[in-house]
């Protein structure tokens, strides 16, 4: 397939020289005179390559550019754009490839000069989409990459190898909220050799309304009941010769767990309205971000199914424990959301990674990947700076007690500080959280260096 180039320019001659030097170097290349026409014709067919005029008669080339990239990203397709400018204007090149644009080329064209700049960016888009692909593929082959840089996950994964080896031996996964007991059960229906051919199913017990519970689990006859229209198969003959993830099992209803314990028992059930024995072979494994001995205690979970499910026990650690996961898990998010947003953003500024560092993350690894998310949103350059860094978990407002960033101390009458000996207090944390780094501090508070500064004397920090 050929390469295809769209060129948009109102100045007639540009686009008659340019189409032609492109087609003679084999490309397909469509022109438009207009920005509106450029985008149109654009988003009827995306091409490989825009070449855009920076001064269009109708809208301004750097619009069409922001229009372009946007959409190319919301499609998820591979554009690439070069702008054209006039020869003097190299603020506004700079501006194009801030936002994005590949390369620039300067009016009027040099014809060898323009033909190498194509060439290199049609390369470089070939390349891109490659790199998409790849990832794509070994991604769908190879499931979600597990980070596990600390001491705490790296035993969590050796269970999971243990555990690969005994293929019938049902497992209960148990951690906070997004600490990644989903990826873990993930994990292990991937390398239990016996069954990594077979189904990977799992279903939420606490999103299925109760009276479904039960069908869903283990199917249903025609008849079986009001509306079963037909005969229904249940997610354990889904999983046969796999592996069955029962998520959130703390908040599966009693009688469905007097029914699951009998099925775990025998290996066999009946549809609901069945008369046949039905035999499946499916390894079970159990999340819960419960404690379940507490809700055996409580009454509100059988204390045989318990000990049925609790075979194999795996704490995932929340992430507050195993502070060491938290840049690598940072830097595996930030490059999945770049590439996935086509940003330019590669790292985190040293500040930046001291205030992932600092936070506790009540919402564990879930969290963080938001923070990060949020974070690659909102940076413009490689590196990512403090600012873009917004935790909106409910510790953000705790206190000391709670292990909140920044508490004050009432003085001795008892009183809080008023908002001069609150500024004060509040520069002097931020302070010692920058290590002195004014510049830092400034760029946190959001104020200039000259302001922060003169503040750090007043209050004779310094
Ligand atoms: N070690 C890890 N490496 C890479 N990604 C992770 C890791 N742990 C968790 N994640 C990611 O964090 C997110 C939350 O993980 P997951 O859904 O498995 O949590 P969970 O424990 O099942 O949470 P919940 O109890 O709320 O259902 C997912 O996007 C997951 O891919
Ligand atoms: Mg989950």
């Amino acid at each position: 397939m050929k390469p295809t180039v769209l060129v948009i320019d109102d100045e007639k001659t540009f686009r008659i020289v340019a189409e032609e030097a492109l087609a003679s170097e084999g490309f397909m290349v469509t022109t438009a005179s207009s920005g509106q026409a450029g985008l149109v014709a654009w988003q009827r067919e995306p091409s490989d390559l825009v070449i855009l005029d920076r001064h269009l008669p109708d809208t301004d080339g750097i619009a069409v550019l922001e229009a372009l990239i946007r959409e190319a990203r919301e499609r998820n397709v591979d554009t690439l754009v070069v702008i054209a400018t006039a020869y003097a204007d190299v603020t506004s090149a700079v501006q194009a490839l801030k936002l994005g644009a590949f390369d620039y080329l300067s009016k009027p064209l040099q014809l060898p000069e323009f033909v190498v700049t194509v060439r290199k960016a049609i390369e470089a888009q070939r390349l891109r989409a490659q790199v998409r692909q790849l990832a794509d593929r070994a991604h769908a082959a190879m499931g979600d990459f597990v980070v596990g840089a600390s001491t705490a996950m790296q035993k969590v994964i050796d269970m999971v190898d243990k555990v690969a080896e005994a293929p019938d031996t049902t497992v209960l996964i148990q951690g906070e909220s997004g600490t990644g007991k989903e990826l873990i059960a993930d994990l292990i229906a991937r390398r239990t050799r016996a069954r990594t051919n077979g189904p990977f199913v799992e279903i939420n017990c606490a999103s299925v309304p109760e009276s479904l519970l039960e069908s869903e689990l283990f199917g249903h006859e025609r008849g079986a009941f009001t509306d079963a229209k037909t005969q229904k198969r249940g997610l354990f003959e889904e999983a046969d010769g796999g592996t069955l993830l029962l998520d959130e099992v703390g908040e599966m209803p009693v009688a469905t767990q007097a029914k699951l314990l009998k099925v775990l028992e025998e290996m066999n059930f009946r549809r609901l309205g069945g008369t046949r024995d039905l035999s499946v072979n499916v390894r079970v494994v159990a999340a819960t971000n419960k404690e379940l001995a507490d809700e055996v205690e409580k009454g509100a979970f059988r204390l045989d199914l318990y000990h049925r499910l609790d075979v194999f026990h795996i704490r995932v650690p929340p992430l507050r424990e195993r502070r060491e996961d938290i840049l690598p898990l940072a830097g595996h998010f930030l490059a999945r959301f770049a590439t996935r947003m086509r940003k330019p953003a590669n790292r985190f500024a040293p500040e930046t990674e001291r205030l992932l560092l600092e936070y506790d993350y009540p919402g564990n690894v879930r969290e963080l990947r938001n923070i990060v998310e949020r974070a690659v949103i909102l940076s413009t350059q490689d590196a990512i700076d403090p600012e873009c860094i917004v935790i909106s978990g409910p510790s953000r407002t705790g206190t000391a007690a709670t292990g909140g960033f920044f508490s004050v101390d009432l003085d001795a009458a008892g009183r809080p500080p008023d908002l001069e000996g609150l500024e004060r207090a509040y520069i002097a944390r931020l302070l010692a959280f920058a290590n002195g780094n004014r510049t830092a501090v400034a760029r946190l508070l959001g104020v200039s260096y000259p302001t922060i500064a003169k503040k750090i004397a007043d209050y004779g920090l310094a």
